[in-house]
This record gives structure tokens, C-alpha cells and sequence, in this order.
């Protein structure tokens, strides 16, 4: 495994192998990677990803560099992704990439003669995020084959775009919860059900709450609209609070990639269906496999 682009690179037994390394993970730091450096390319904001990324690697020996914005960078005189990558290639043995435009990550790795993660490209993809989010799911939950519901901005998220296809191949049953004008697209809903996965679209989570095993929320991703009257209409849509779980079933979690707005009250993060936090904490176990693994020691 050279490169993490997108989770439908990924074989479910690969799937099921990085989860397996992850928890051998836990808990741990390993000299794993002493003496190797991870270059962090984040052309769009992060909190959780980059600072996630850069702490499993110090927690494998190795060492990190790059940006957090390209603002103080050569990108701002012009300079090409290619040359970027090629010139961050030099300096460091793995790169993580998160970048505004879709497949800006697969082209990194054409280029790039080290190991590319993508850490978010526009709205396309996340696999990391997934691979965690399915990581956190198999802990709580013992299995993969979820009554799953995505709910919110099933347009733009990158998050739900990885995480549908990846339950999707372990059999998930998925409902798509969105606002008007935020579906998932027609061409990735038919990918899903090209993959044998049962999926239902609906406008109301109340439909479908009671027979959940995962709820998993998004944010509506402003930065992406077109127009901002759009996101005018759509914003604060739906809300999930102590009331949403109380008629959930019983062993539902909730779940949310981070940030969130206003989208889950804070009054439920004491719940014990609130799984976010958790989700924050499995970003360290994951990340280190998935840099262990690009970089061929395990
Ligand atoms: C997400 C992202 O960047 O796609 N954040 C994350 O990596 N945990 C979700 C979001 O920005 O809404």
C-alpha cells in the first residue's frame, strides 16, 4: 500500500487489516518510524486531521514538517501543486495532503515518489476520517453491517462521501437524511447500490430514528456553496438534542467528524450516545497505522 487517496482504493480485508494494526496501536508510542519525517500540507483549514497526523507520528519516533495554510508559502507567488509536492518530497518521506480541489490528492501522488495521504480533497473524499469512523463504530457497536443514517450536507461532505461507500462494502443498510438541495449525488448513491448496499433516501430523520444503530451528522459545508444565499436557506436545517434521542433506540450512537455548529446541542455531548469526542481520541491509533503502513513497516 503506497498511497491513501480514496477509500475505493481499498479492499474490505485491507479495510479490516488497518483497523486490526490500529488497535495493536492504542495506547502506545513505537520507534516505529524514528528518523522519518511526515510534511503536512493543509491548503484548507484543520483542527482535528492535521494536529491528529502530527502527533501519531511523533508518537512512532518520526518527526514533522509543513504548513497549515499556503498563505506563507511559494503557492502564493504562483507556484504549481506538482512543484509543491515534488520540492515537499525532498524533505520529507510521507505526505499528507489536504487540499480545496477534488483530486488535487491523486494528483500529489502521480508526482510524488513518496507516499501520499489524503487528508480531504474539496468534497470528494476523506478516507483517514473514514478509517476511523469505522473504527470507532466496530468498537462500539461490534460490527460493520449498521442500520446507518447520514444526516445533513450529503452534497459537499467528503466525510459521508468516504463513509458511505466504505459501510457500504461491509453490507451497511443506509439512510441518506438531507435538506433539499443537499442530497447525495445520484452518481454516488447508484455507486452504492452498484456495491450491494441497501440504501434509502428520505427529508425526515424522524422516519427512520427509532431503527438506528449509528447516527452520523455533518455539518453544511458554507465553504463550499456557490451561491450564499443557498446556505442562507439551508442553515440550521436540523438540529439533534436530548429530545432527538430520546426516541432513538436504545443502542444508538452519535456520531459527528468535527466541527460542529449548530447542528448537535452541546446539552447531549454527556449522553452516552455522544461518540464525537471518542471519535477525536481513535484519530491517534488509526493515523499511526495508516503512516506505518505507507511507509512499509508493518
Ligand atoms: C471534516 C472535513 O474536513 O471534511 N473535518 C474533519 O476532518 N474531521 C468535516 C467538516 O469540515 O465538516
Amino acid at each position: 500500500m503506497k498511497d491513501i487517496i480514496s477509500v475505493r482504493d481499498l479492499s474490505l480485508e485491507e479495510i479490516e487489516h488497518i483497523l486490526k494494526v490500529a488497535s495493536n496501536m492504542e495506547g502506545g508510542t513505537t520507534p516505529l518510524l524514528e528518523g522519518r519525517m511526515l510534511g503536512t500540507l493543509f491548503f484548507e483549514p484543520s483542527t482535528r486531521t492535521r494536529l491528529s497526523f502530527e502527533s501519531a507520528m511523533r508518537r512512532l519516533g518520526g518527526d514533522v514538517l509543513g504548513f497549515a495554510s499556503p498563505t506563507g508559502t511559494s503557492v502564493a507567488k504562483g507556484e504549481s501543486l506538482a512543484d509543491t509536492i515534488r520540492t515537499v518530497g525532498s524533505y520529507a518521506d510521507i505526505i499528507a495532503i489536504r487540499h480545496p480541489r477534488e483530486g488535487s490528492a491523486r494528483l500529489a501522488a502521480e508526482v510524488s515518489s513518496r507516499p501520499v495521504i489524503n487528508a480531504g480533497d474539496g468534497s470528494n473524499q476523506h478516507p483517514t476520517q473514514t478509517l476511523l469512523d469505522i473504527y470507532t463504530i466496530k468498537k462500539e457497536k461490534g460490527k460493520l453491517n449498521v442500520r446507518a443514517a447520514l444526516l445533513g450536507d450529503l452534497k459537499y461532505s467528503r466525510t459521508v462521501h468516504s463513509l458511505a461507500y466504505a459501510l457500504g462494502l461491509f453490507g451497511a443498510e443506509l439512510y441518506l437524511v438531507s435538506p433539499r438541495g443537499l442530497e447525495m449525488p445520484p452518481e454516488a448513491v447508484k455507486e452504492l447500490e452498484d456495491i450491494g448496499s441497501e440504501v434509502k433516501e428520505t427529508e425526515r430523520l424522524e422516519d427512520v430514528l427509532a431503527k438506528l444503530d449509528v447516527l452520523y451528522v455533518t455539518r453544511i459545508q458554507k465553504e463550499r456553496f456557490p451561491d450564499p444565499e443557498e446556505y442562507e436557506k439551508v442553515k440550521g436545517a436540523y438540529k439533534v438534542d436530548s429530545a432527538t434521542l430520546e426516541s432513538a433506540s436504545r443502542g444508538l450512537i452519535l456520531m459527528h467528524p468535527l466541527p460542529r455548529i449548530d447542528e448537535i446541542s452541546p446539552e447531549v455531548d454527556h449522553m452516552p450516545q455522544a461518540k464525537y469526542f471518542q471519535q477525536v481520541r481513535n484519530a491517534i491509533p488509526v493515523r499511526m497505522a495508516t503512516l506505518a503502513l505507507v511507509a512499509g513497516v508493518v
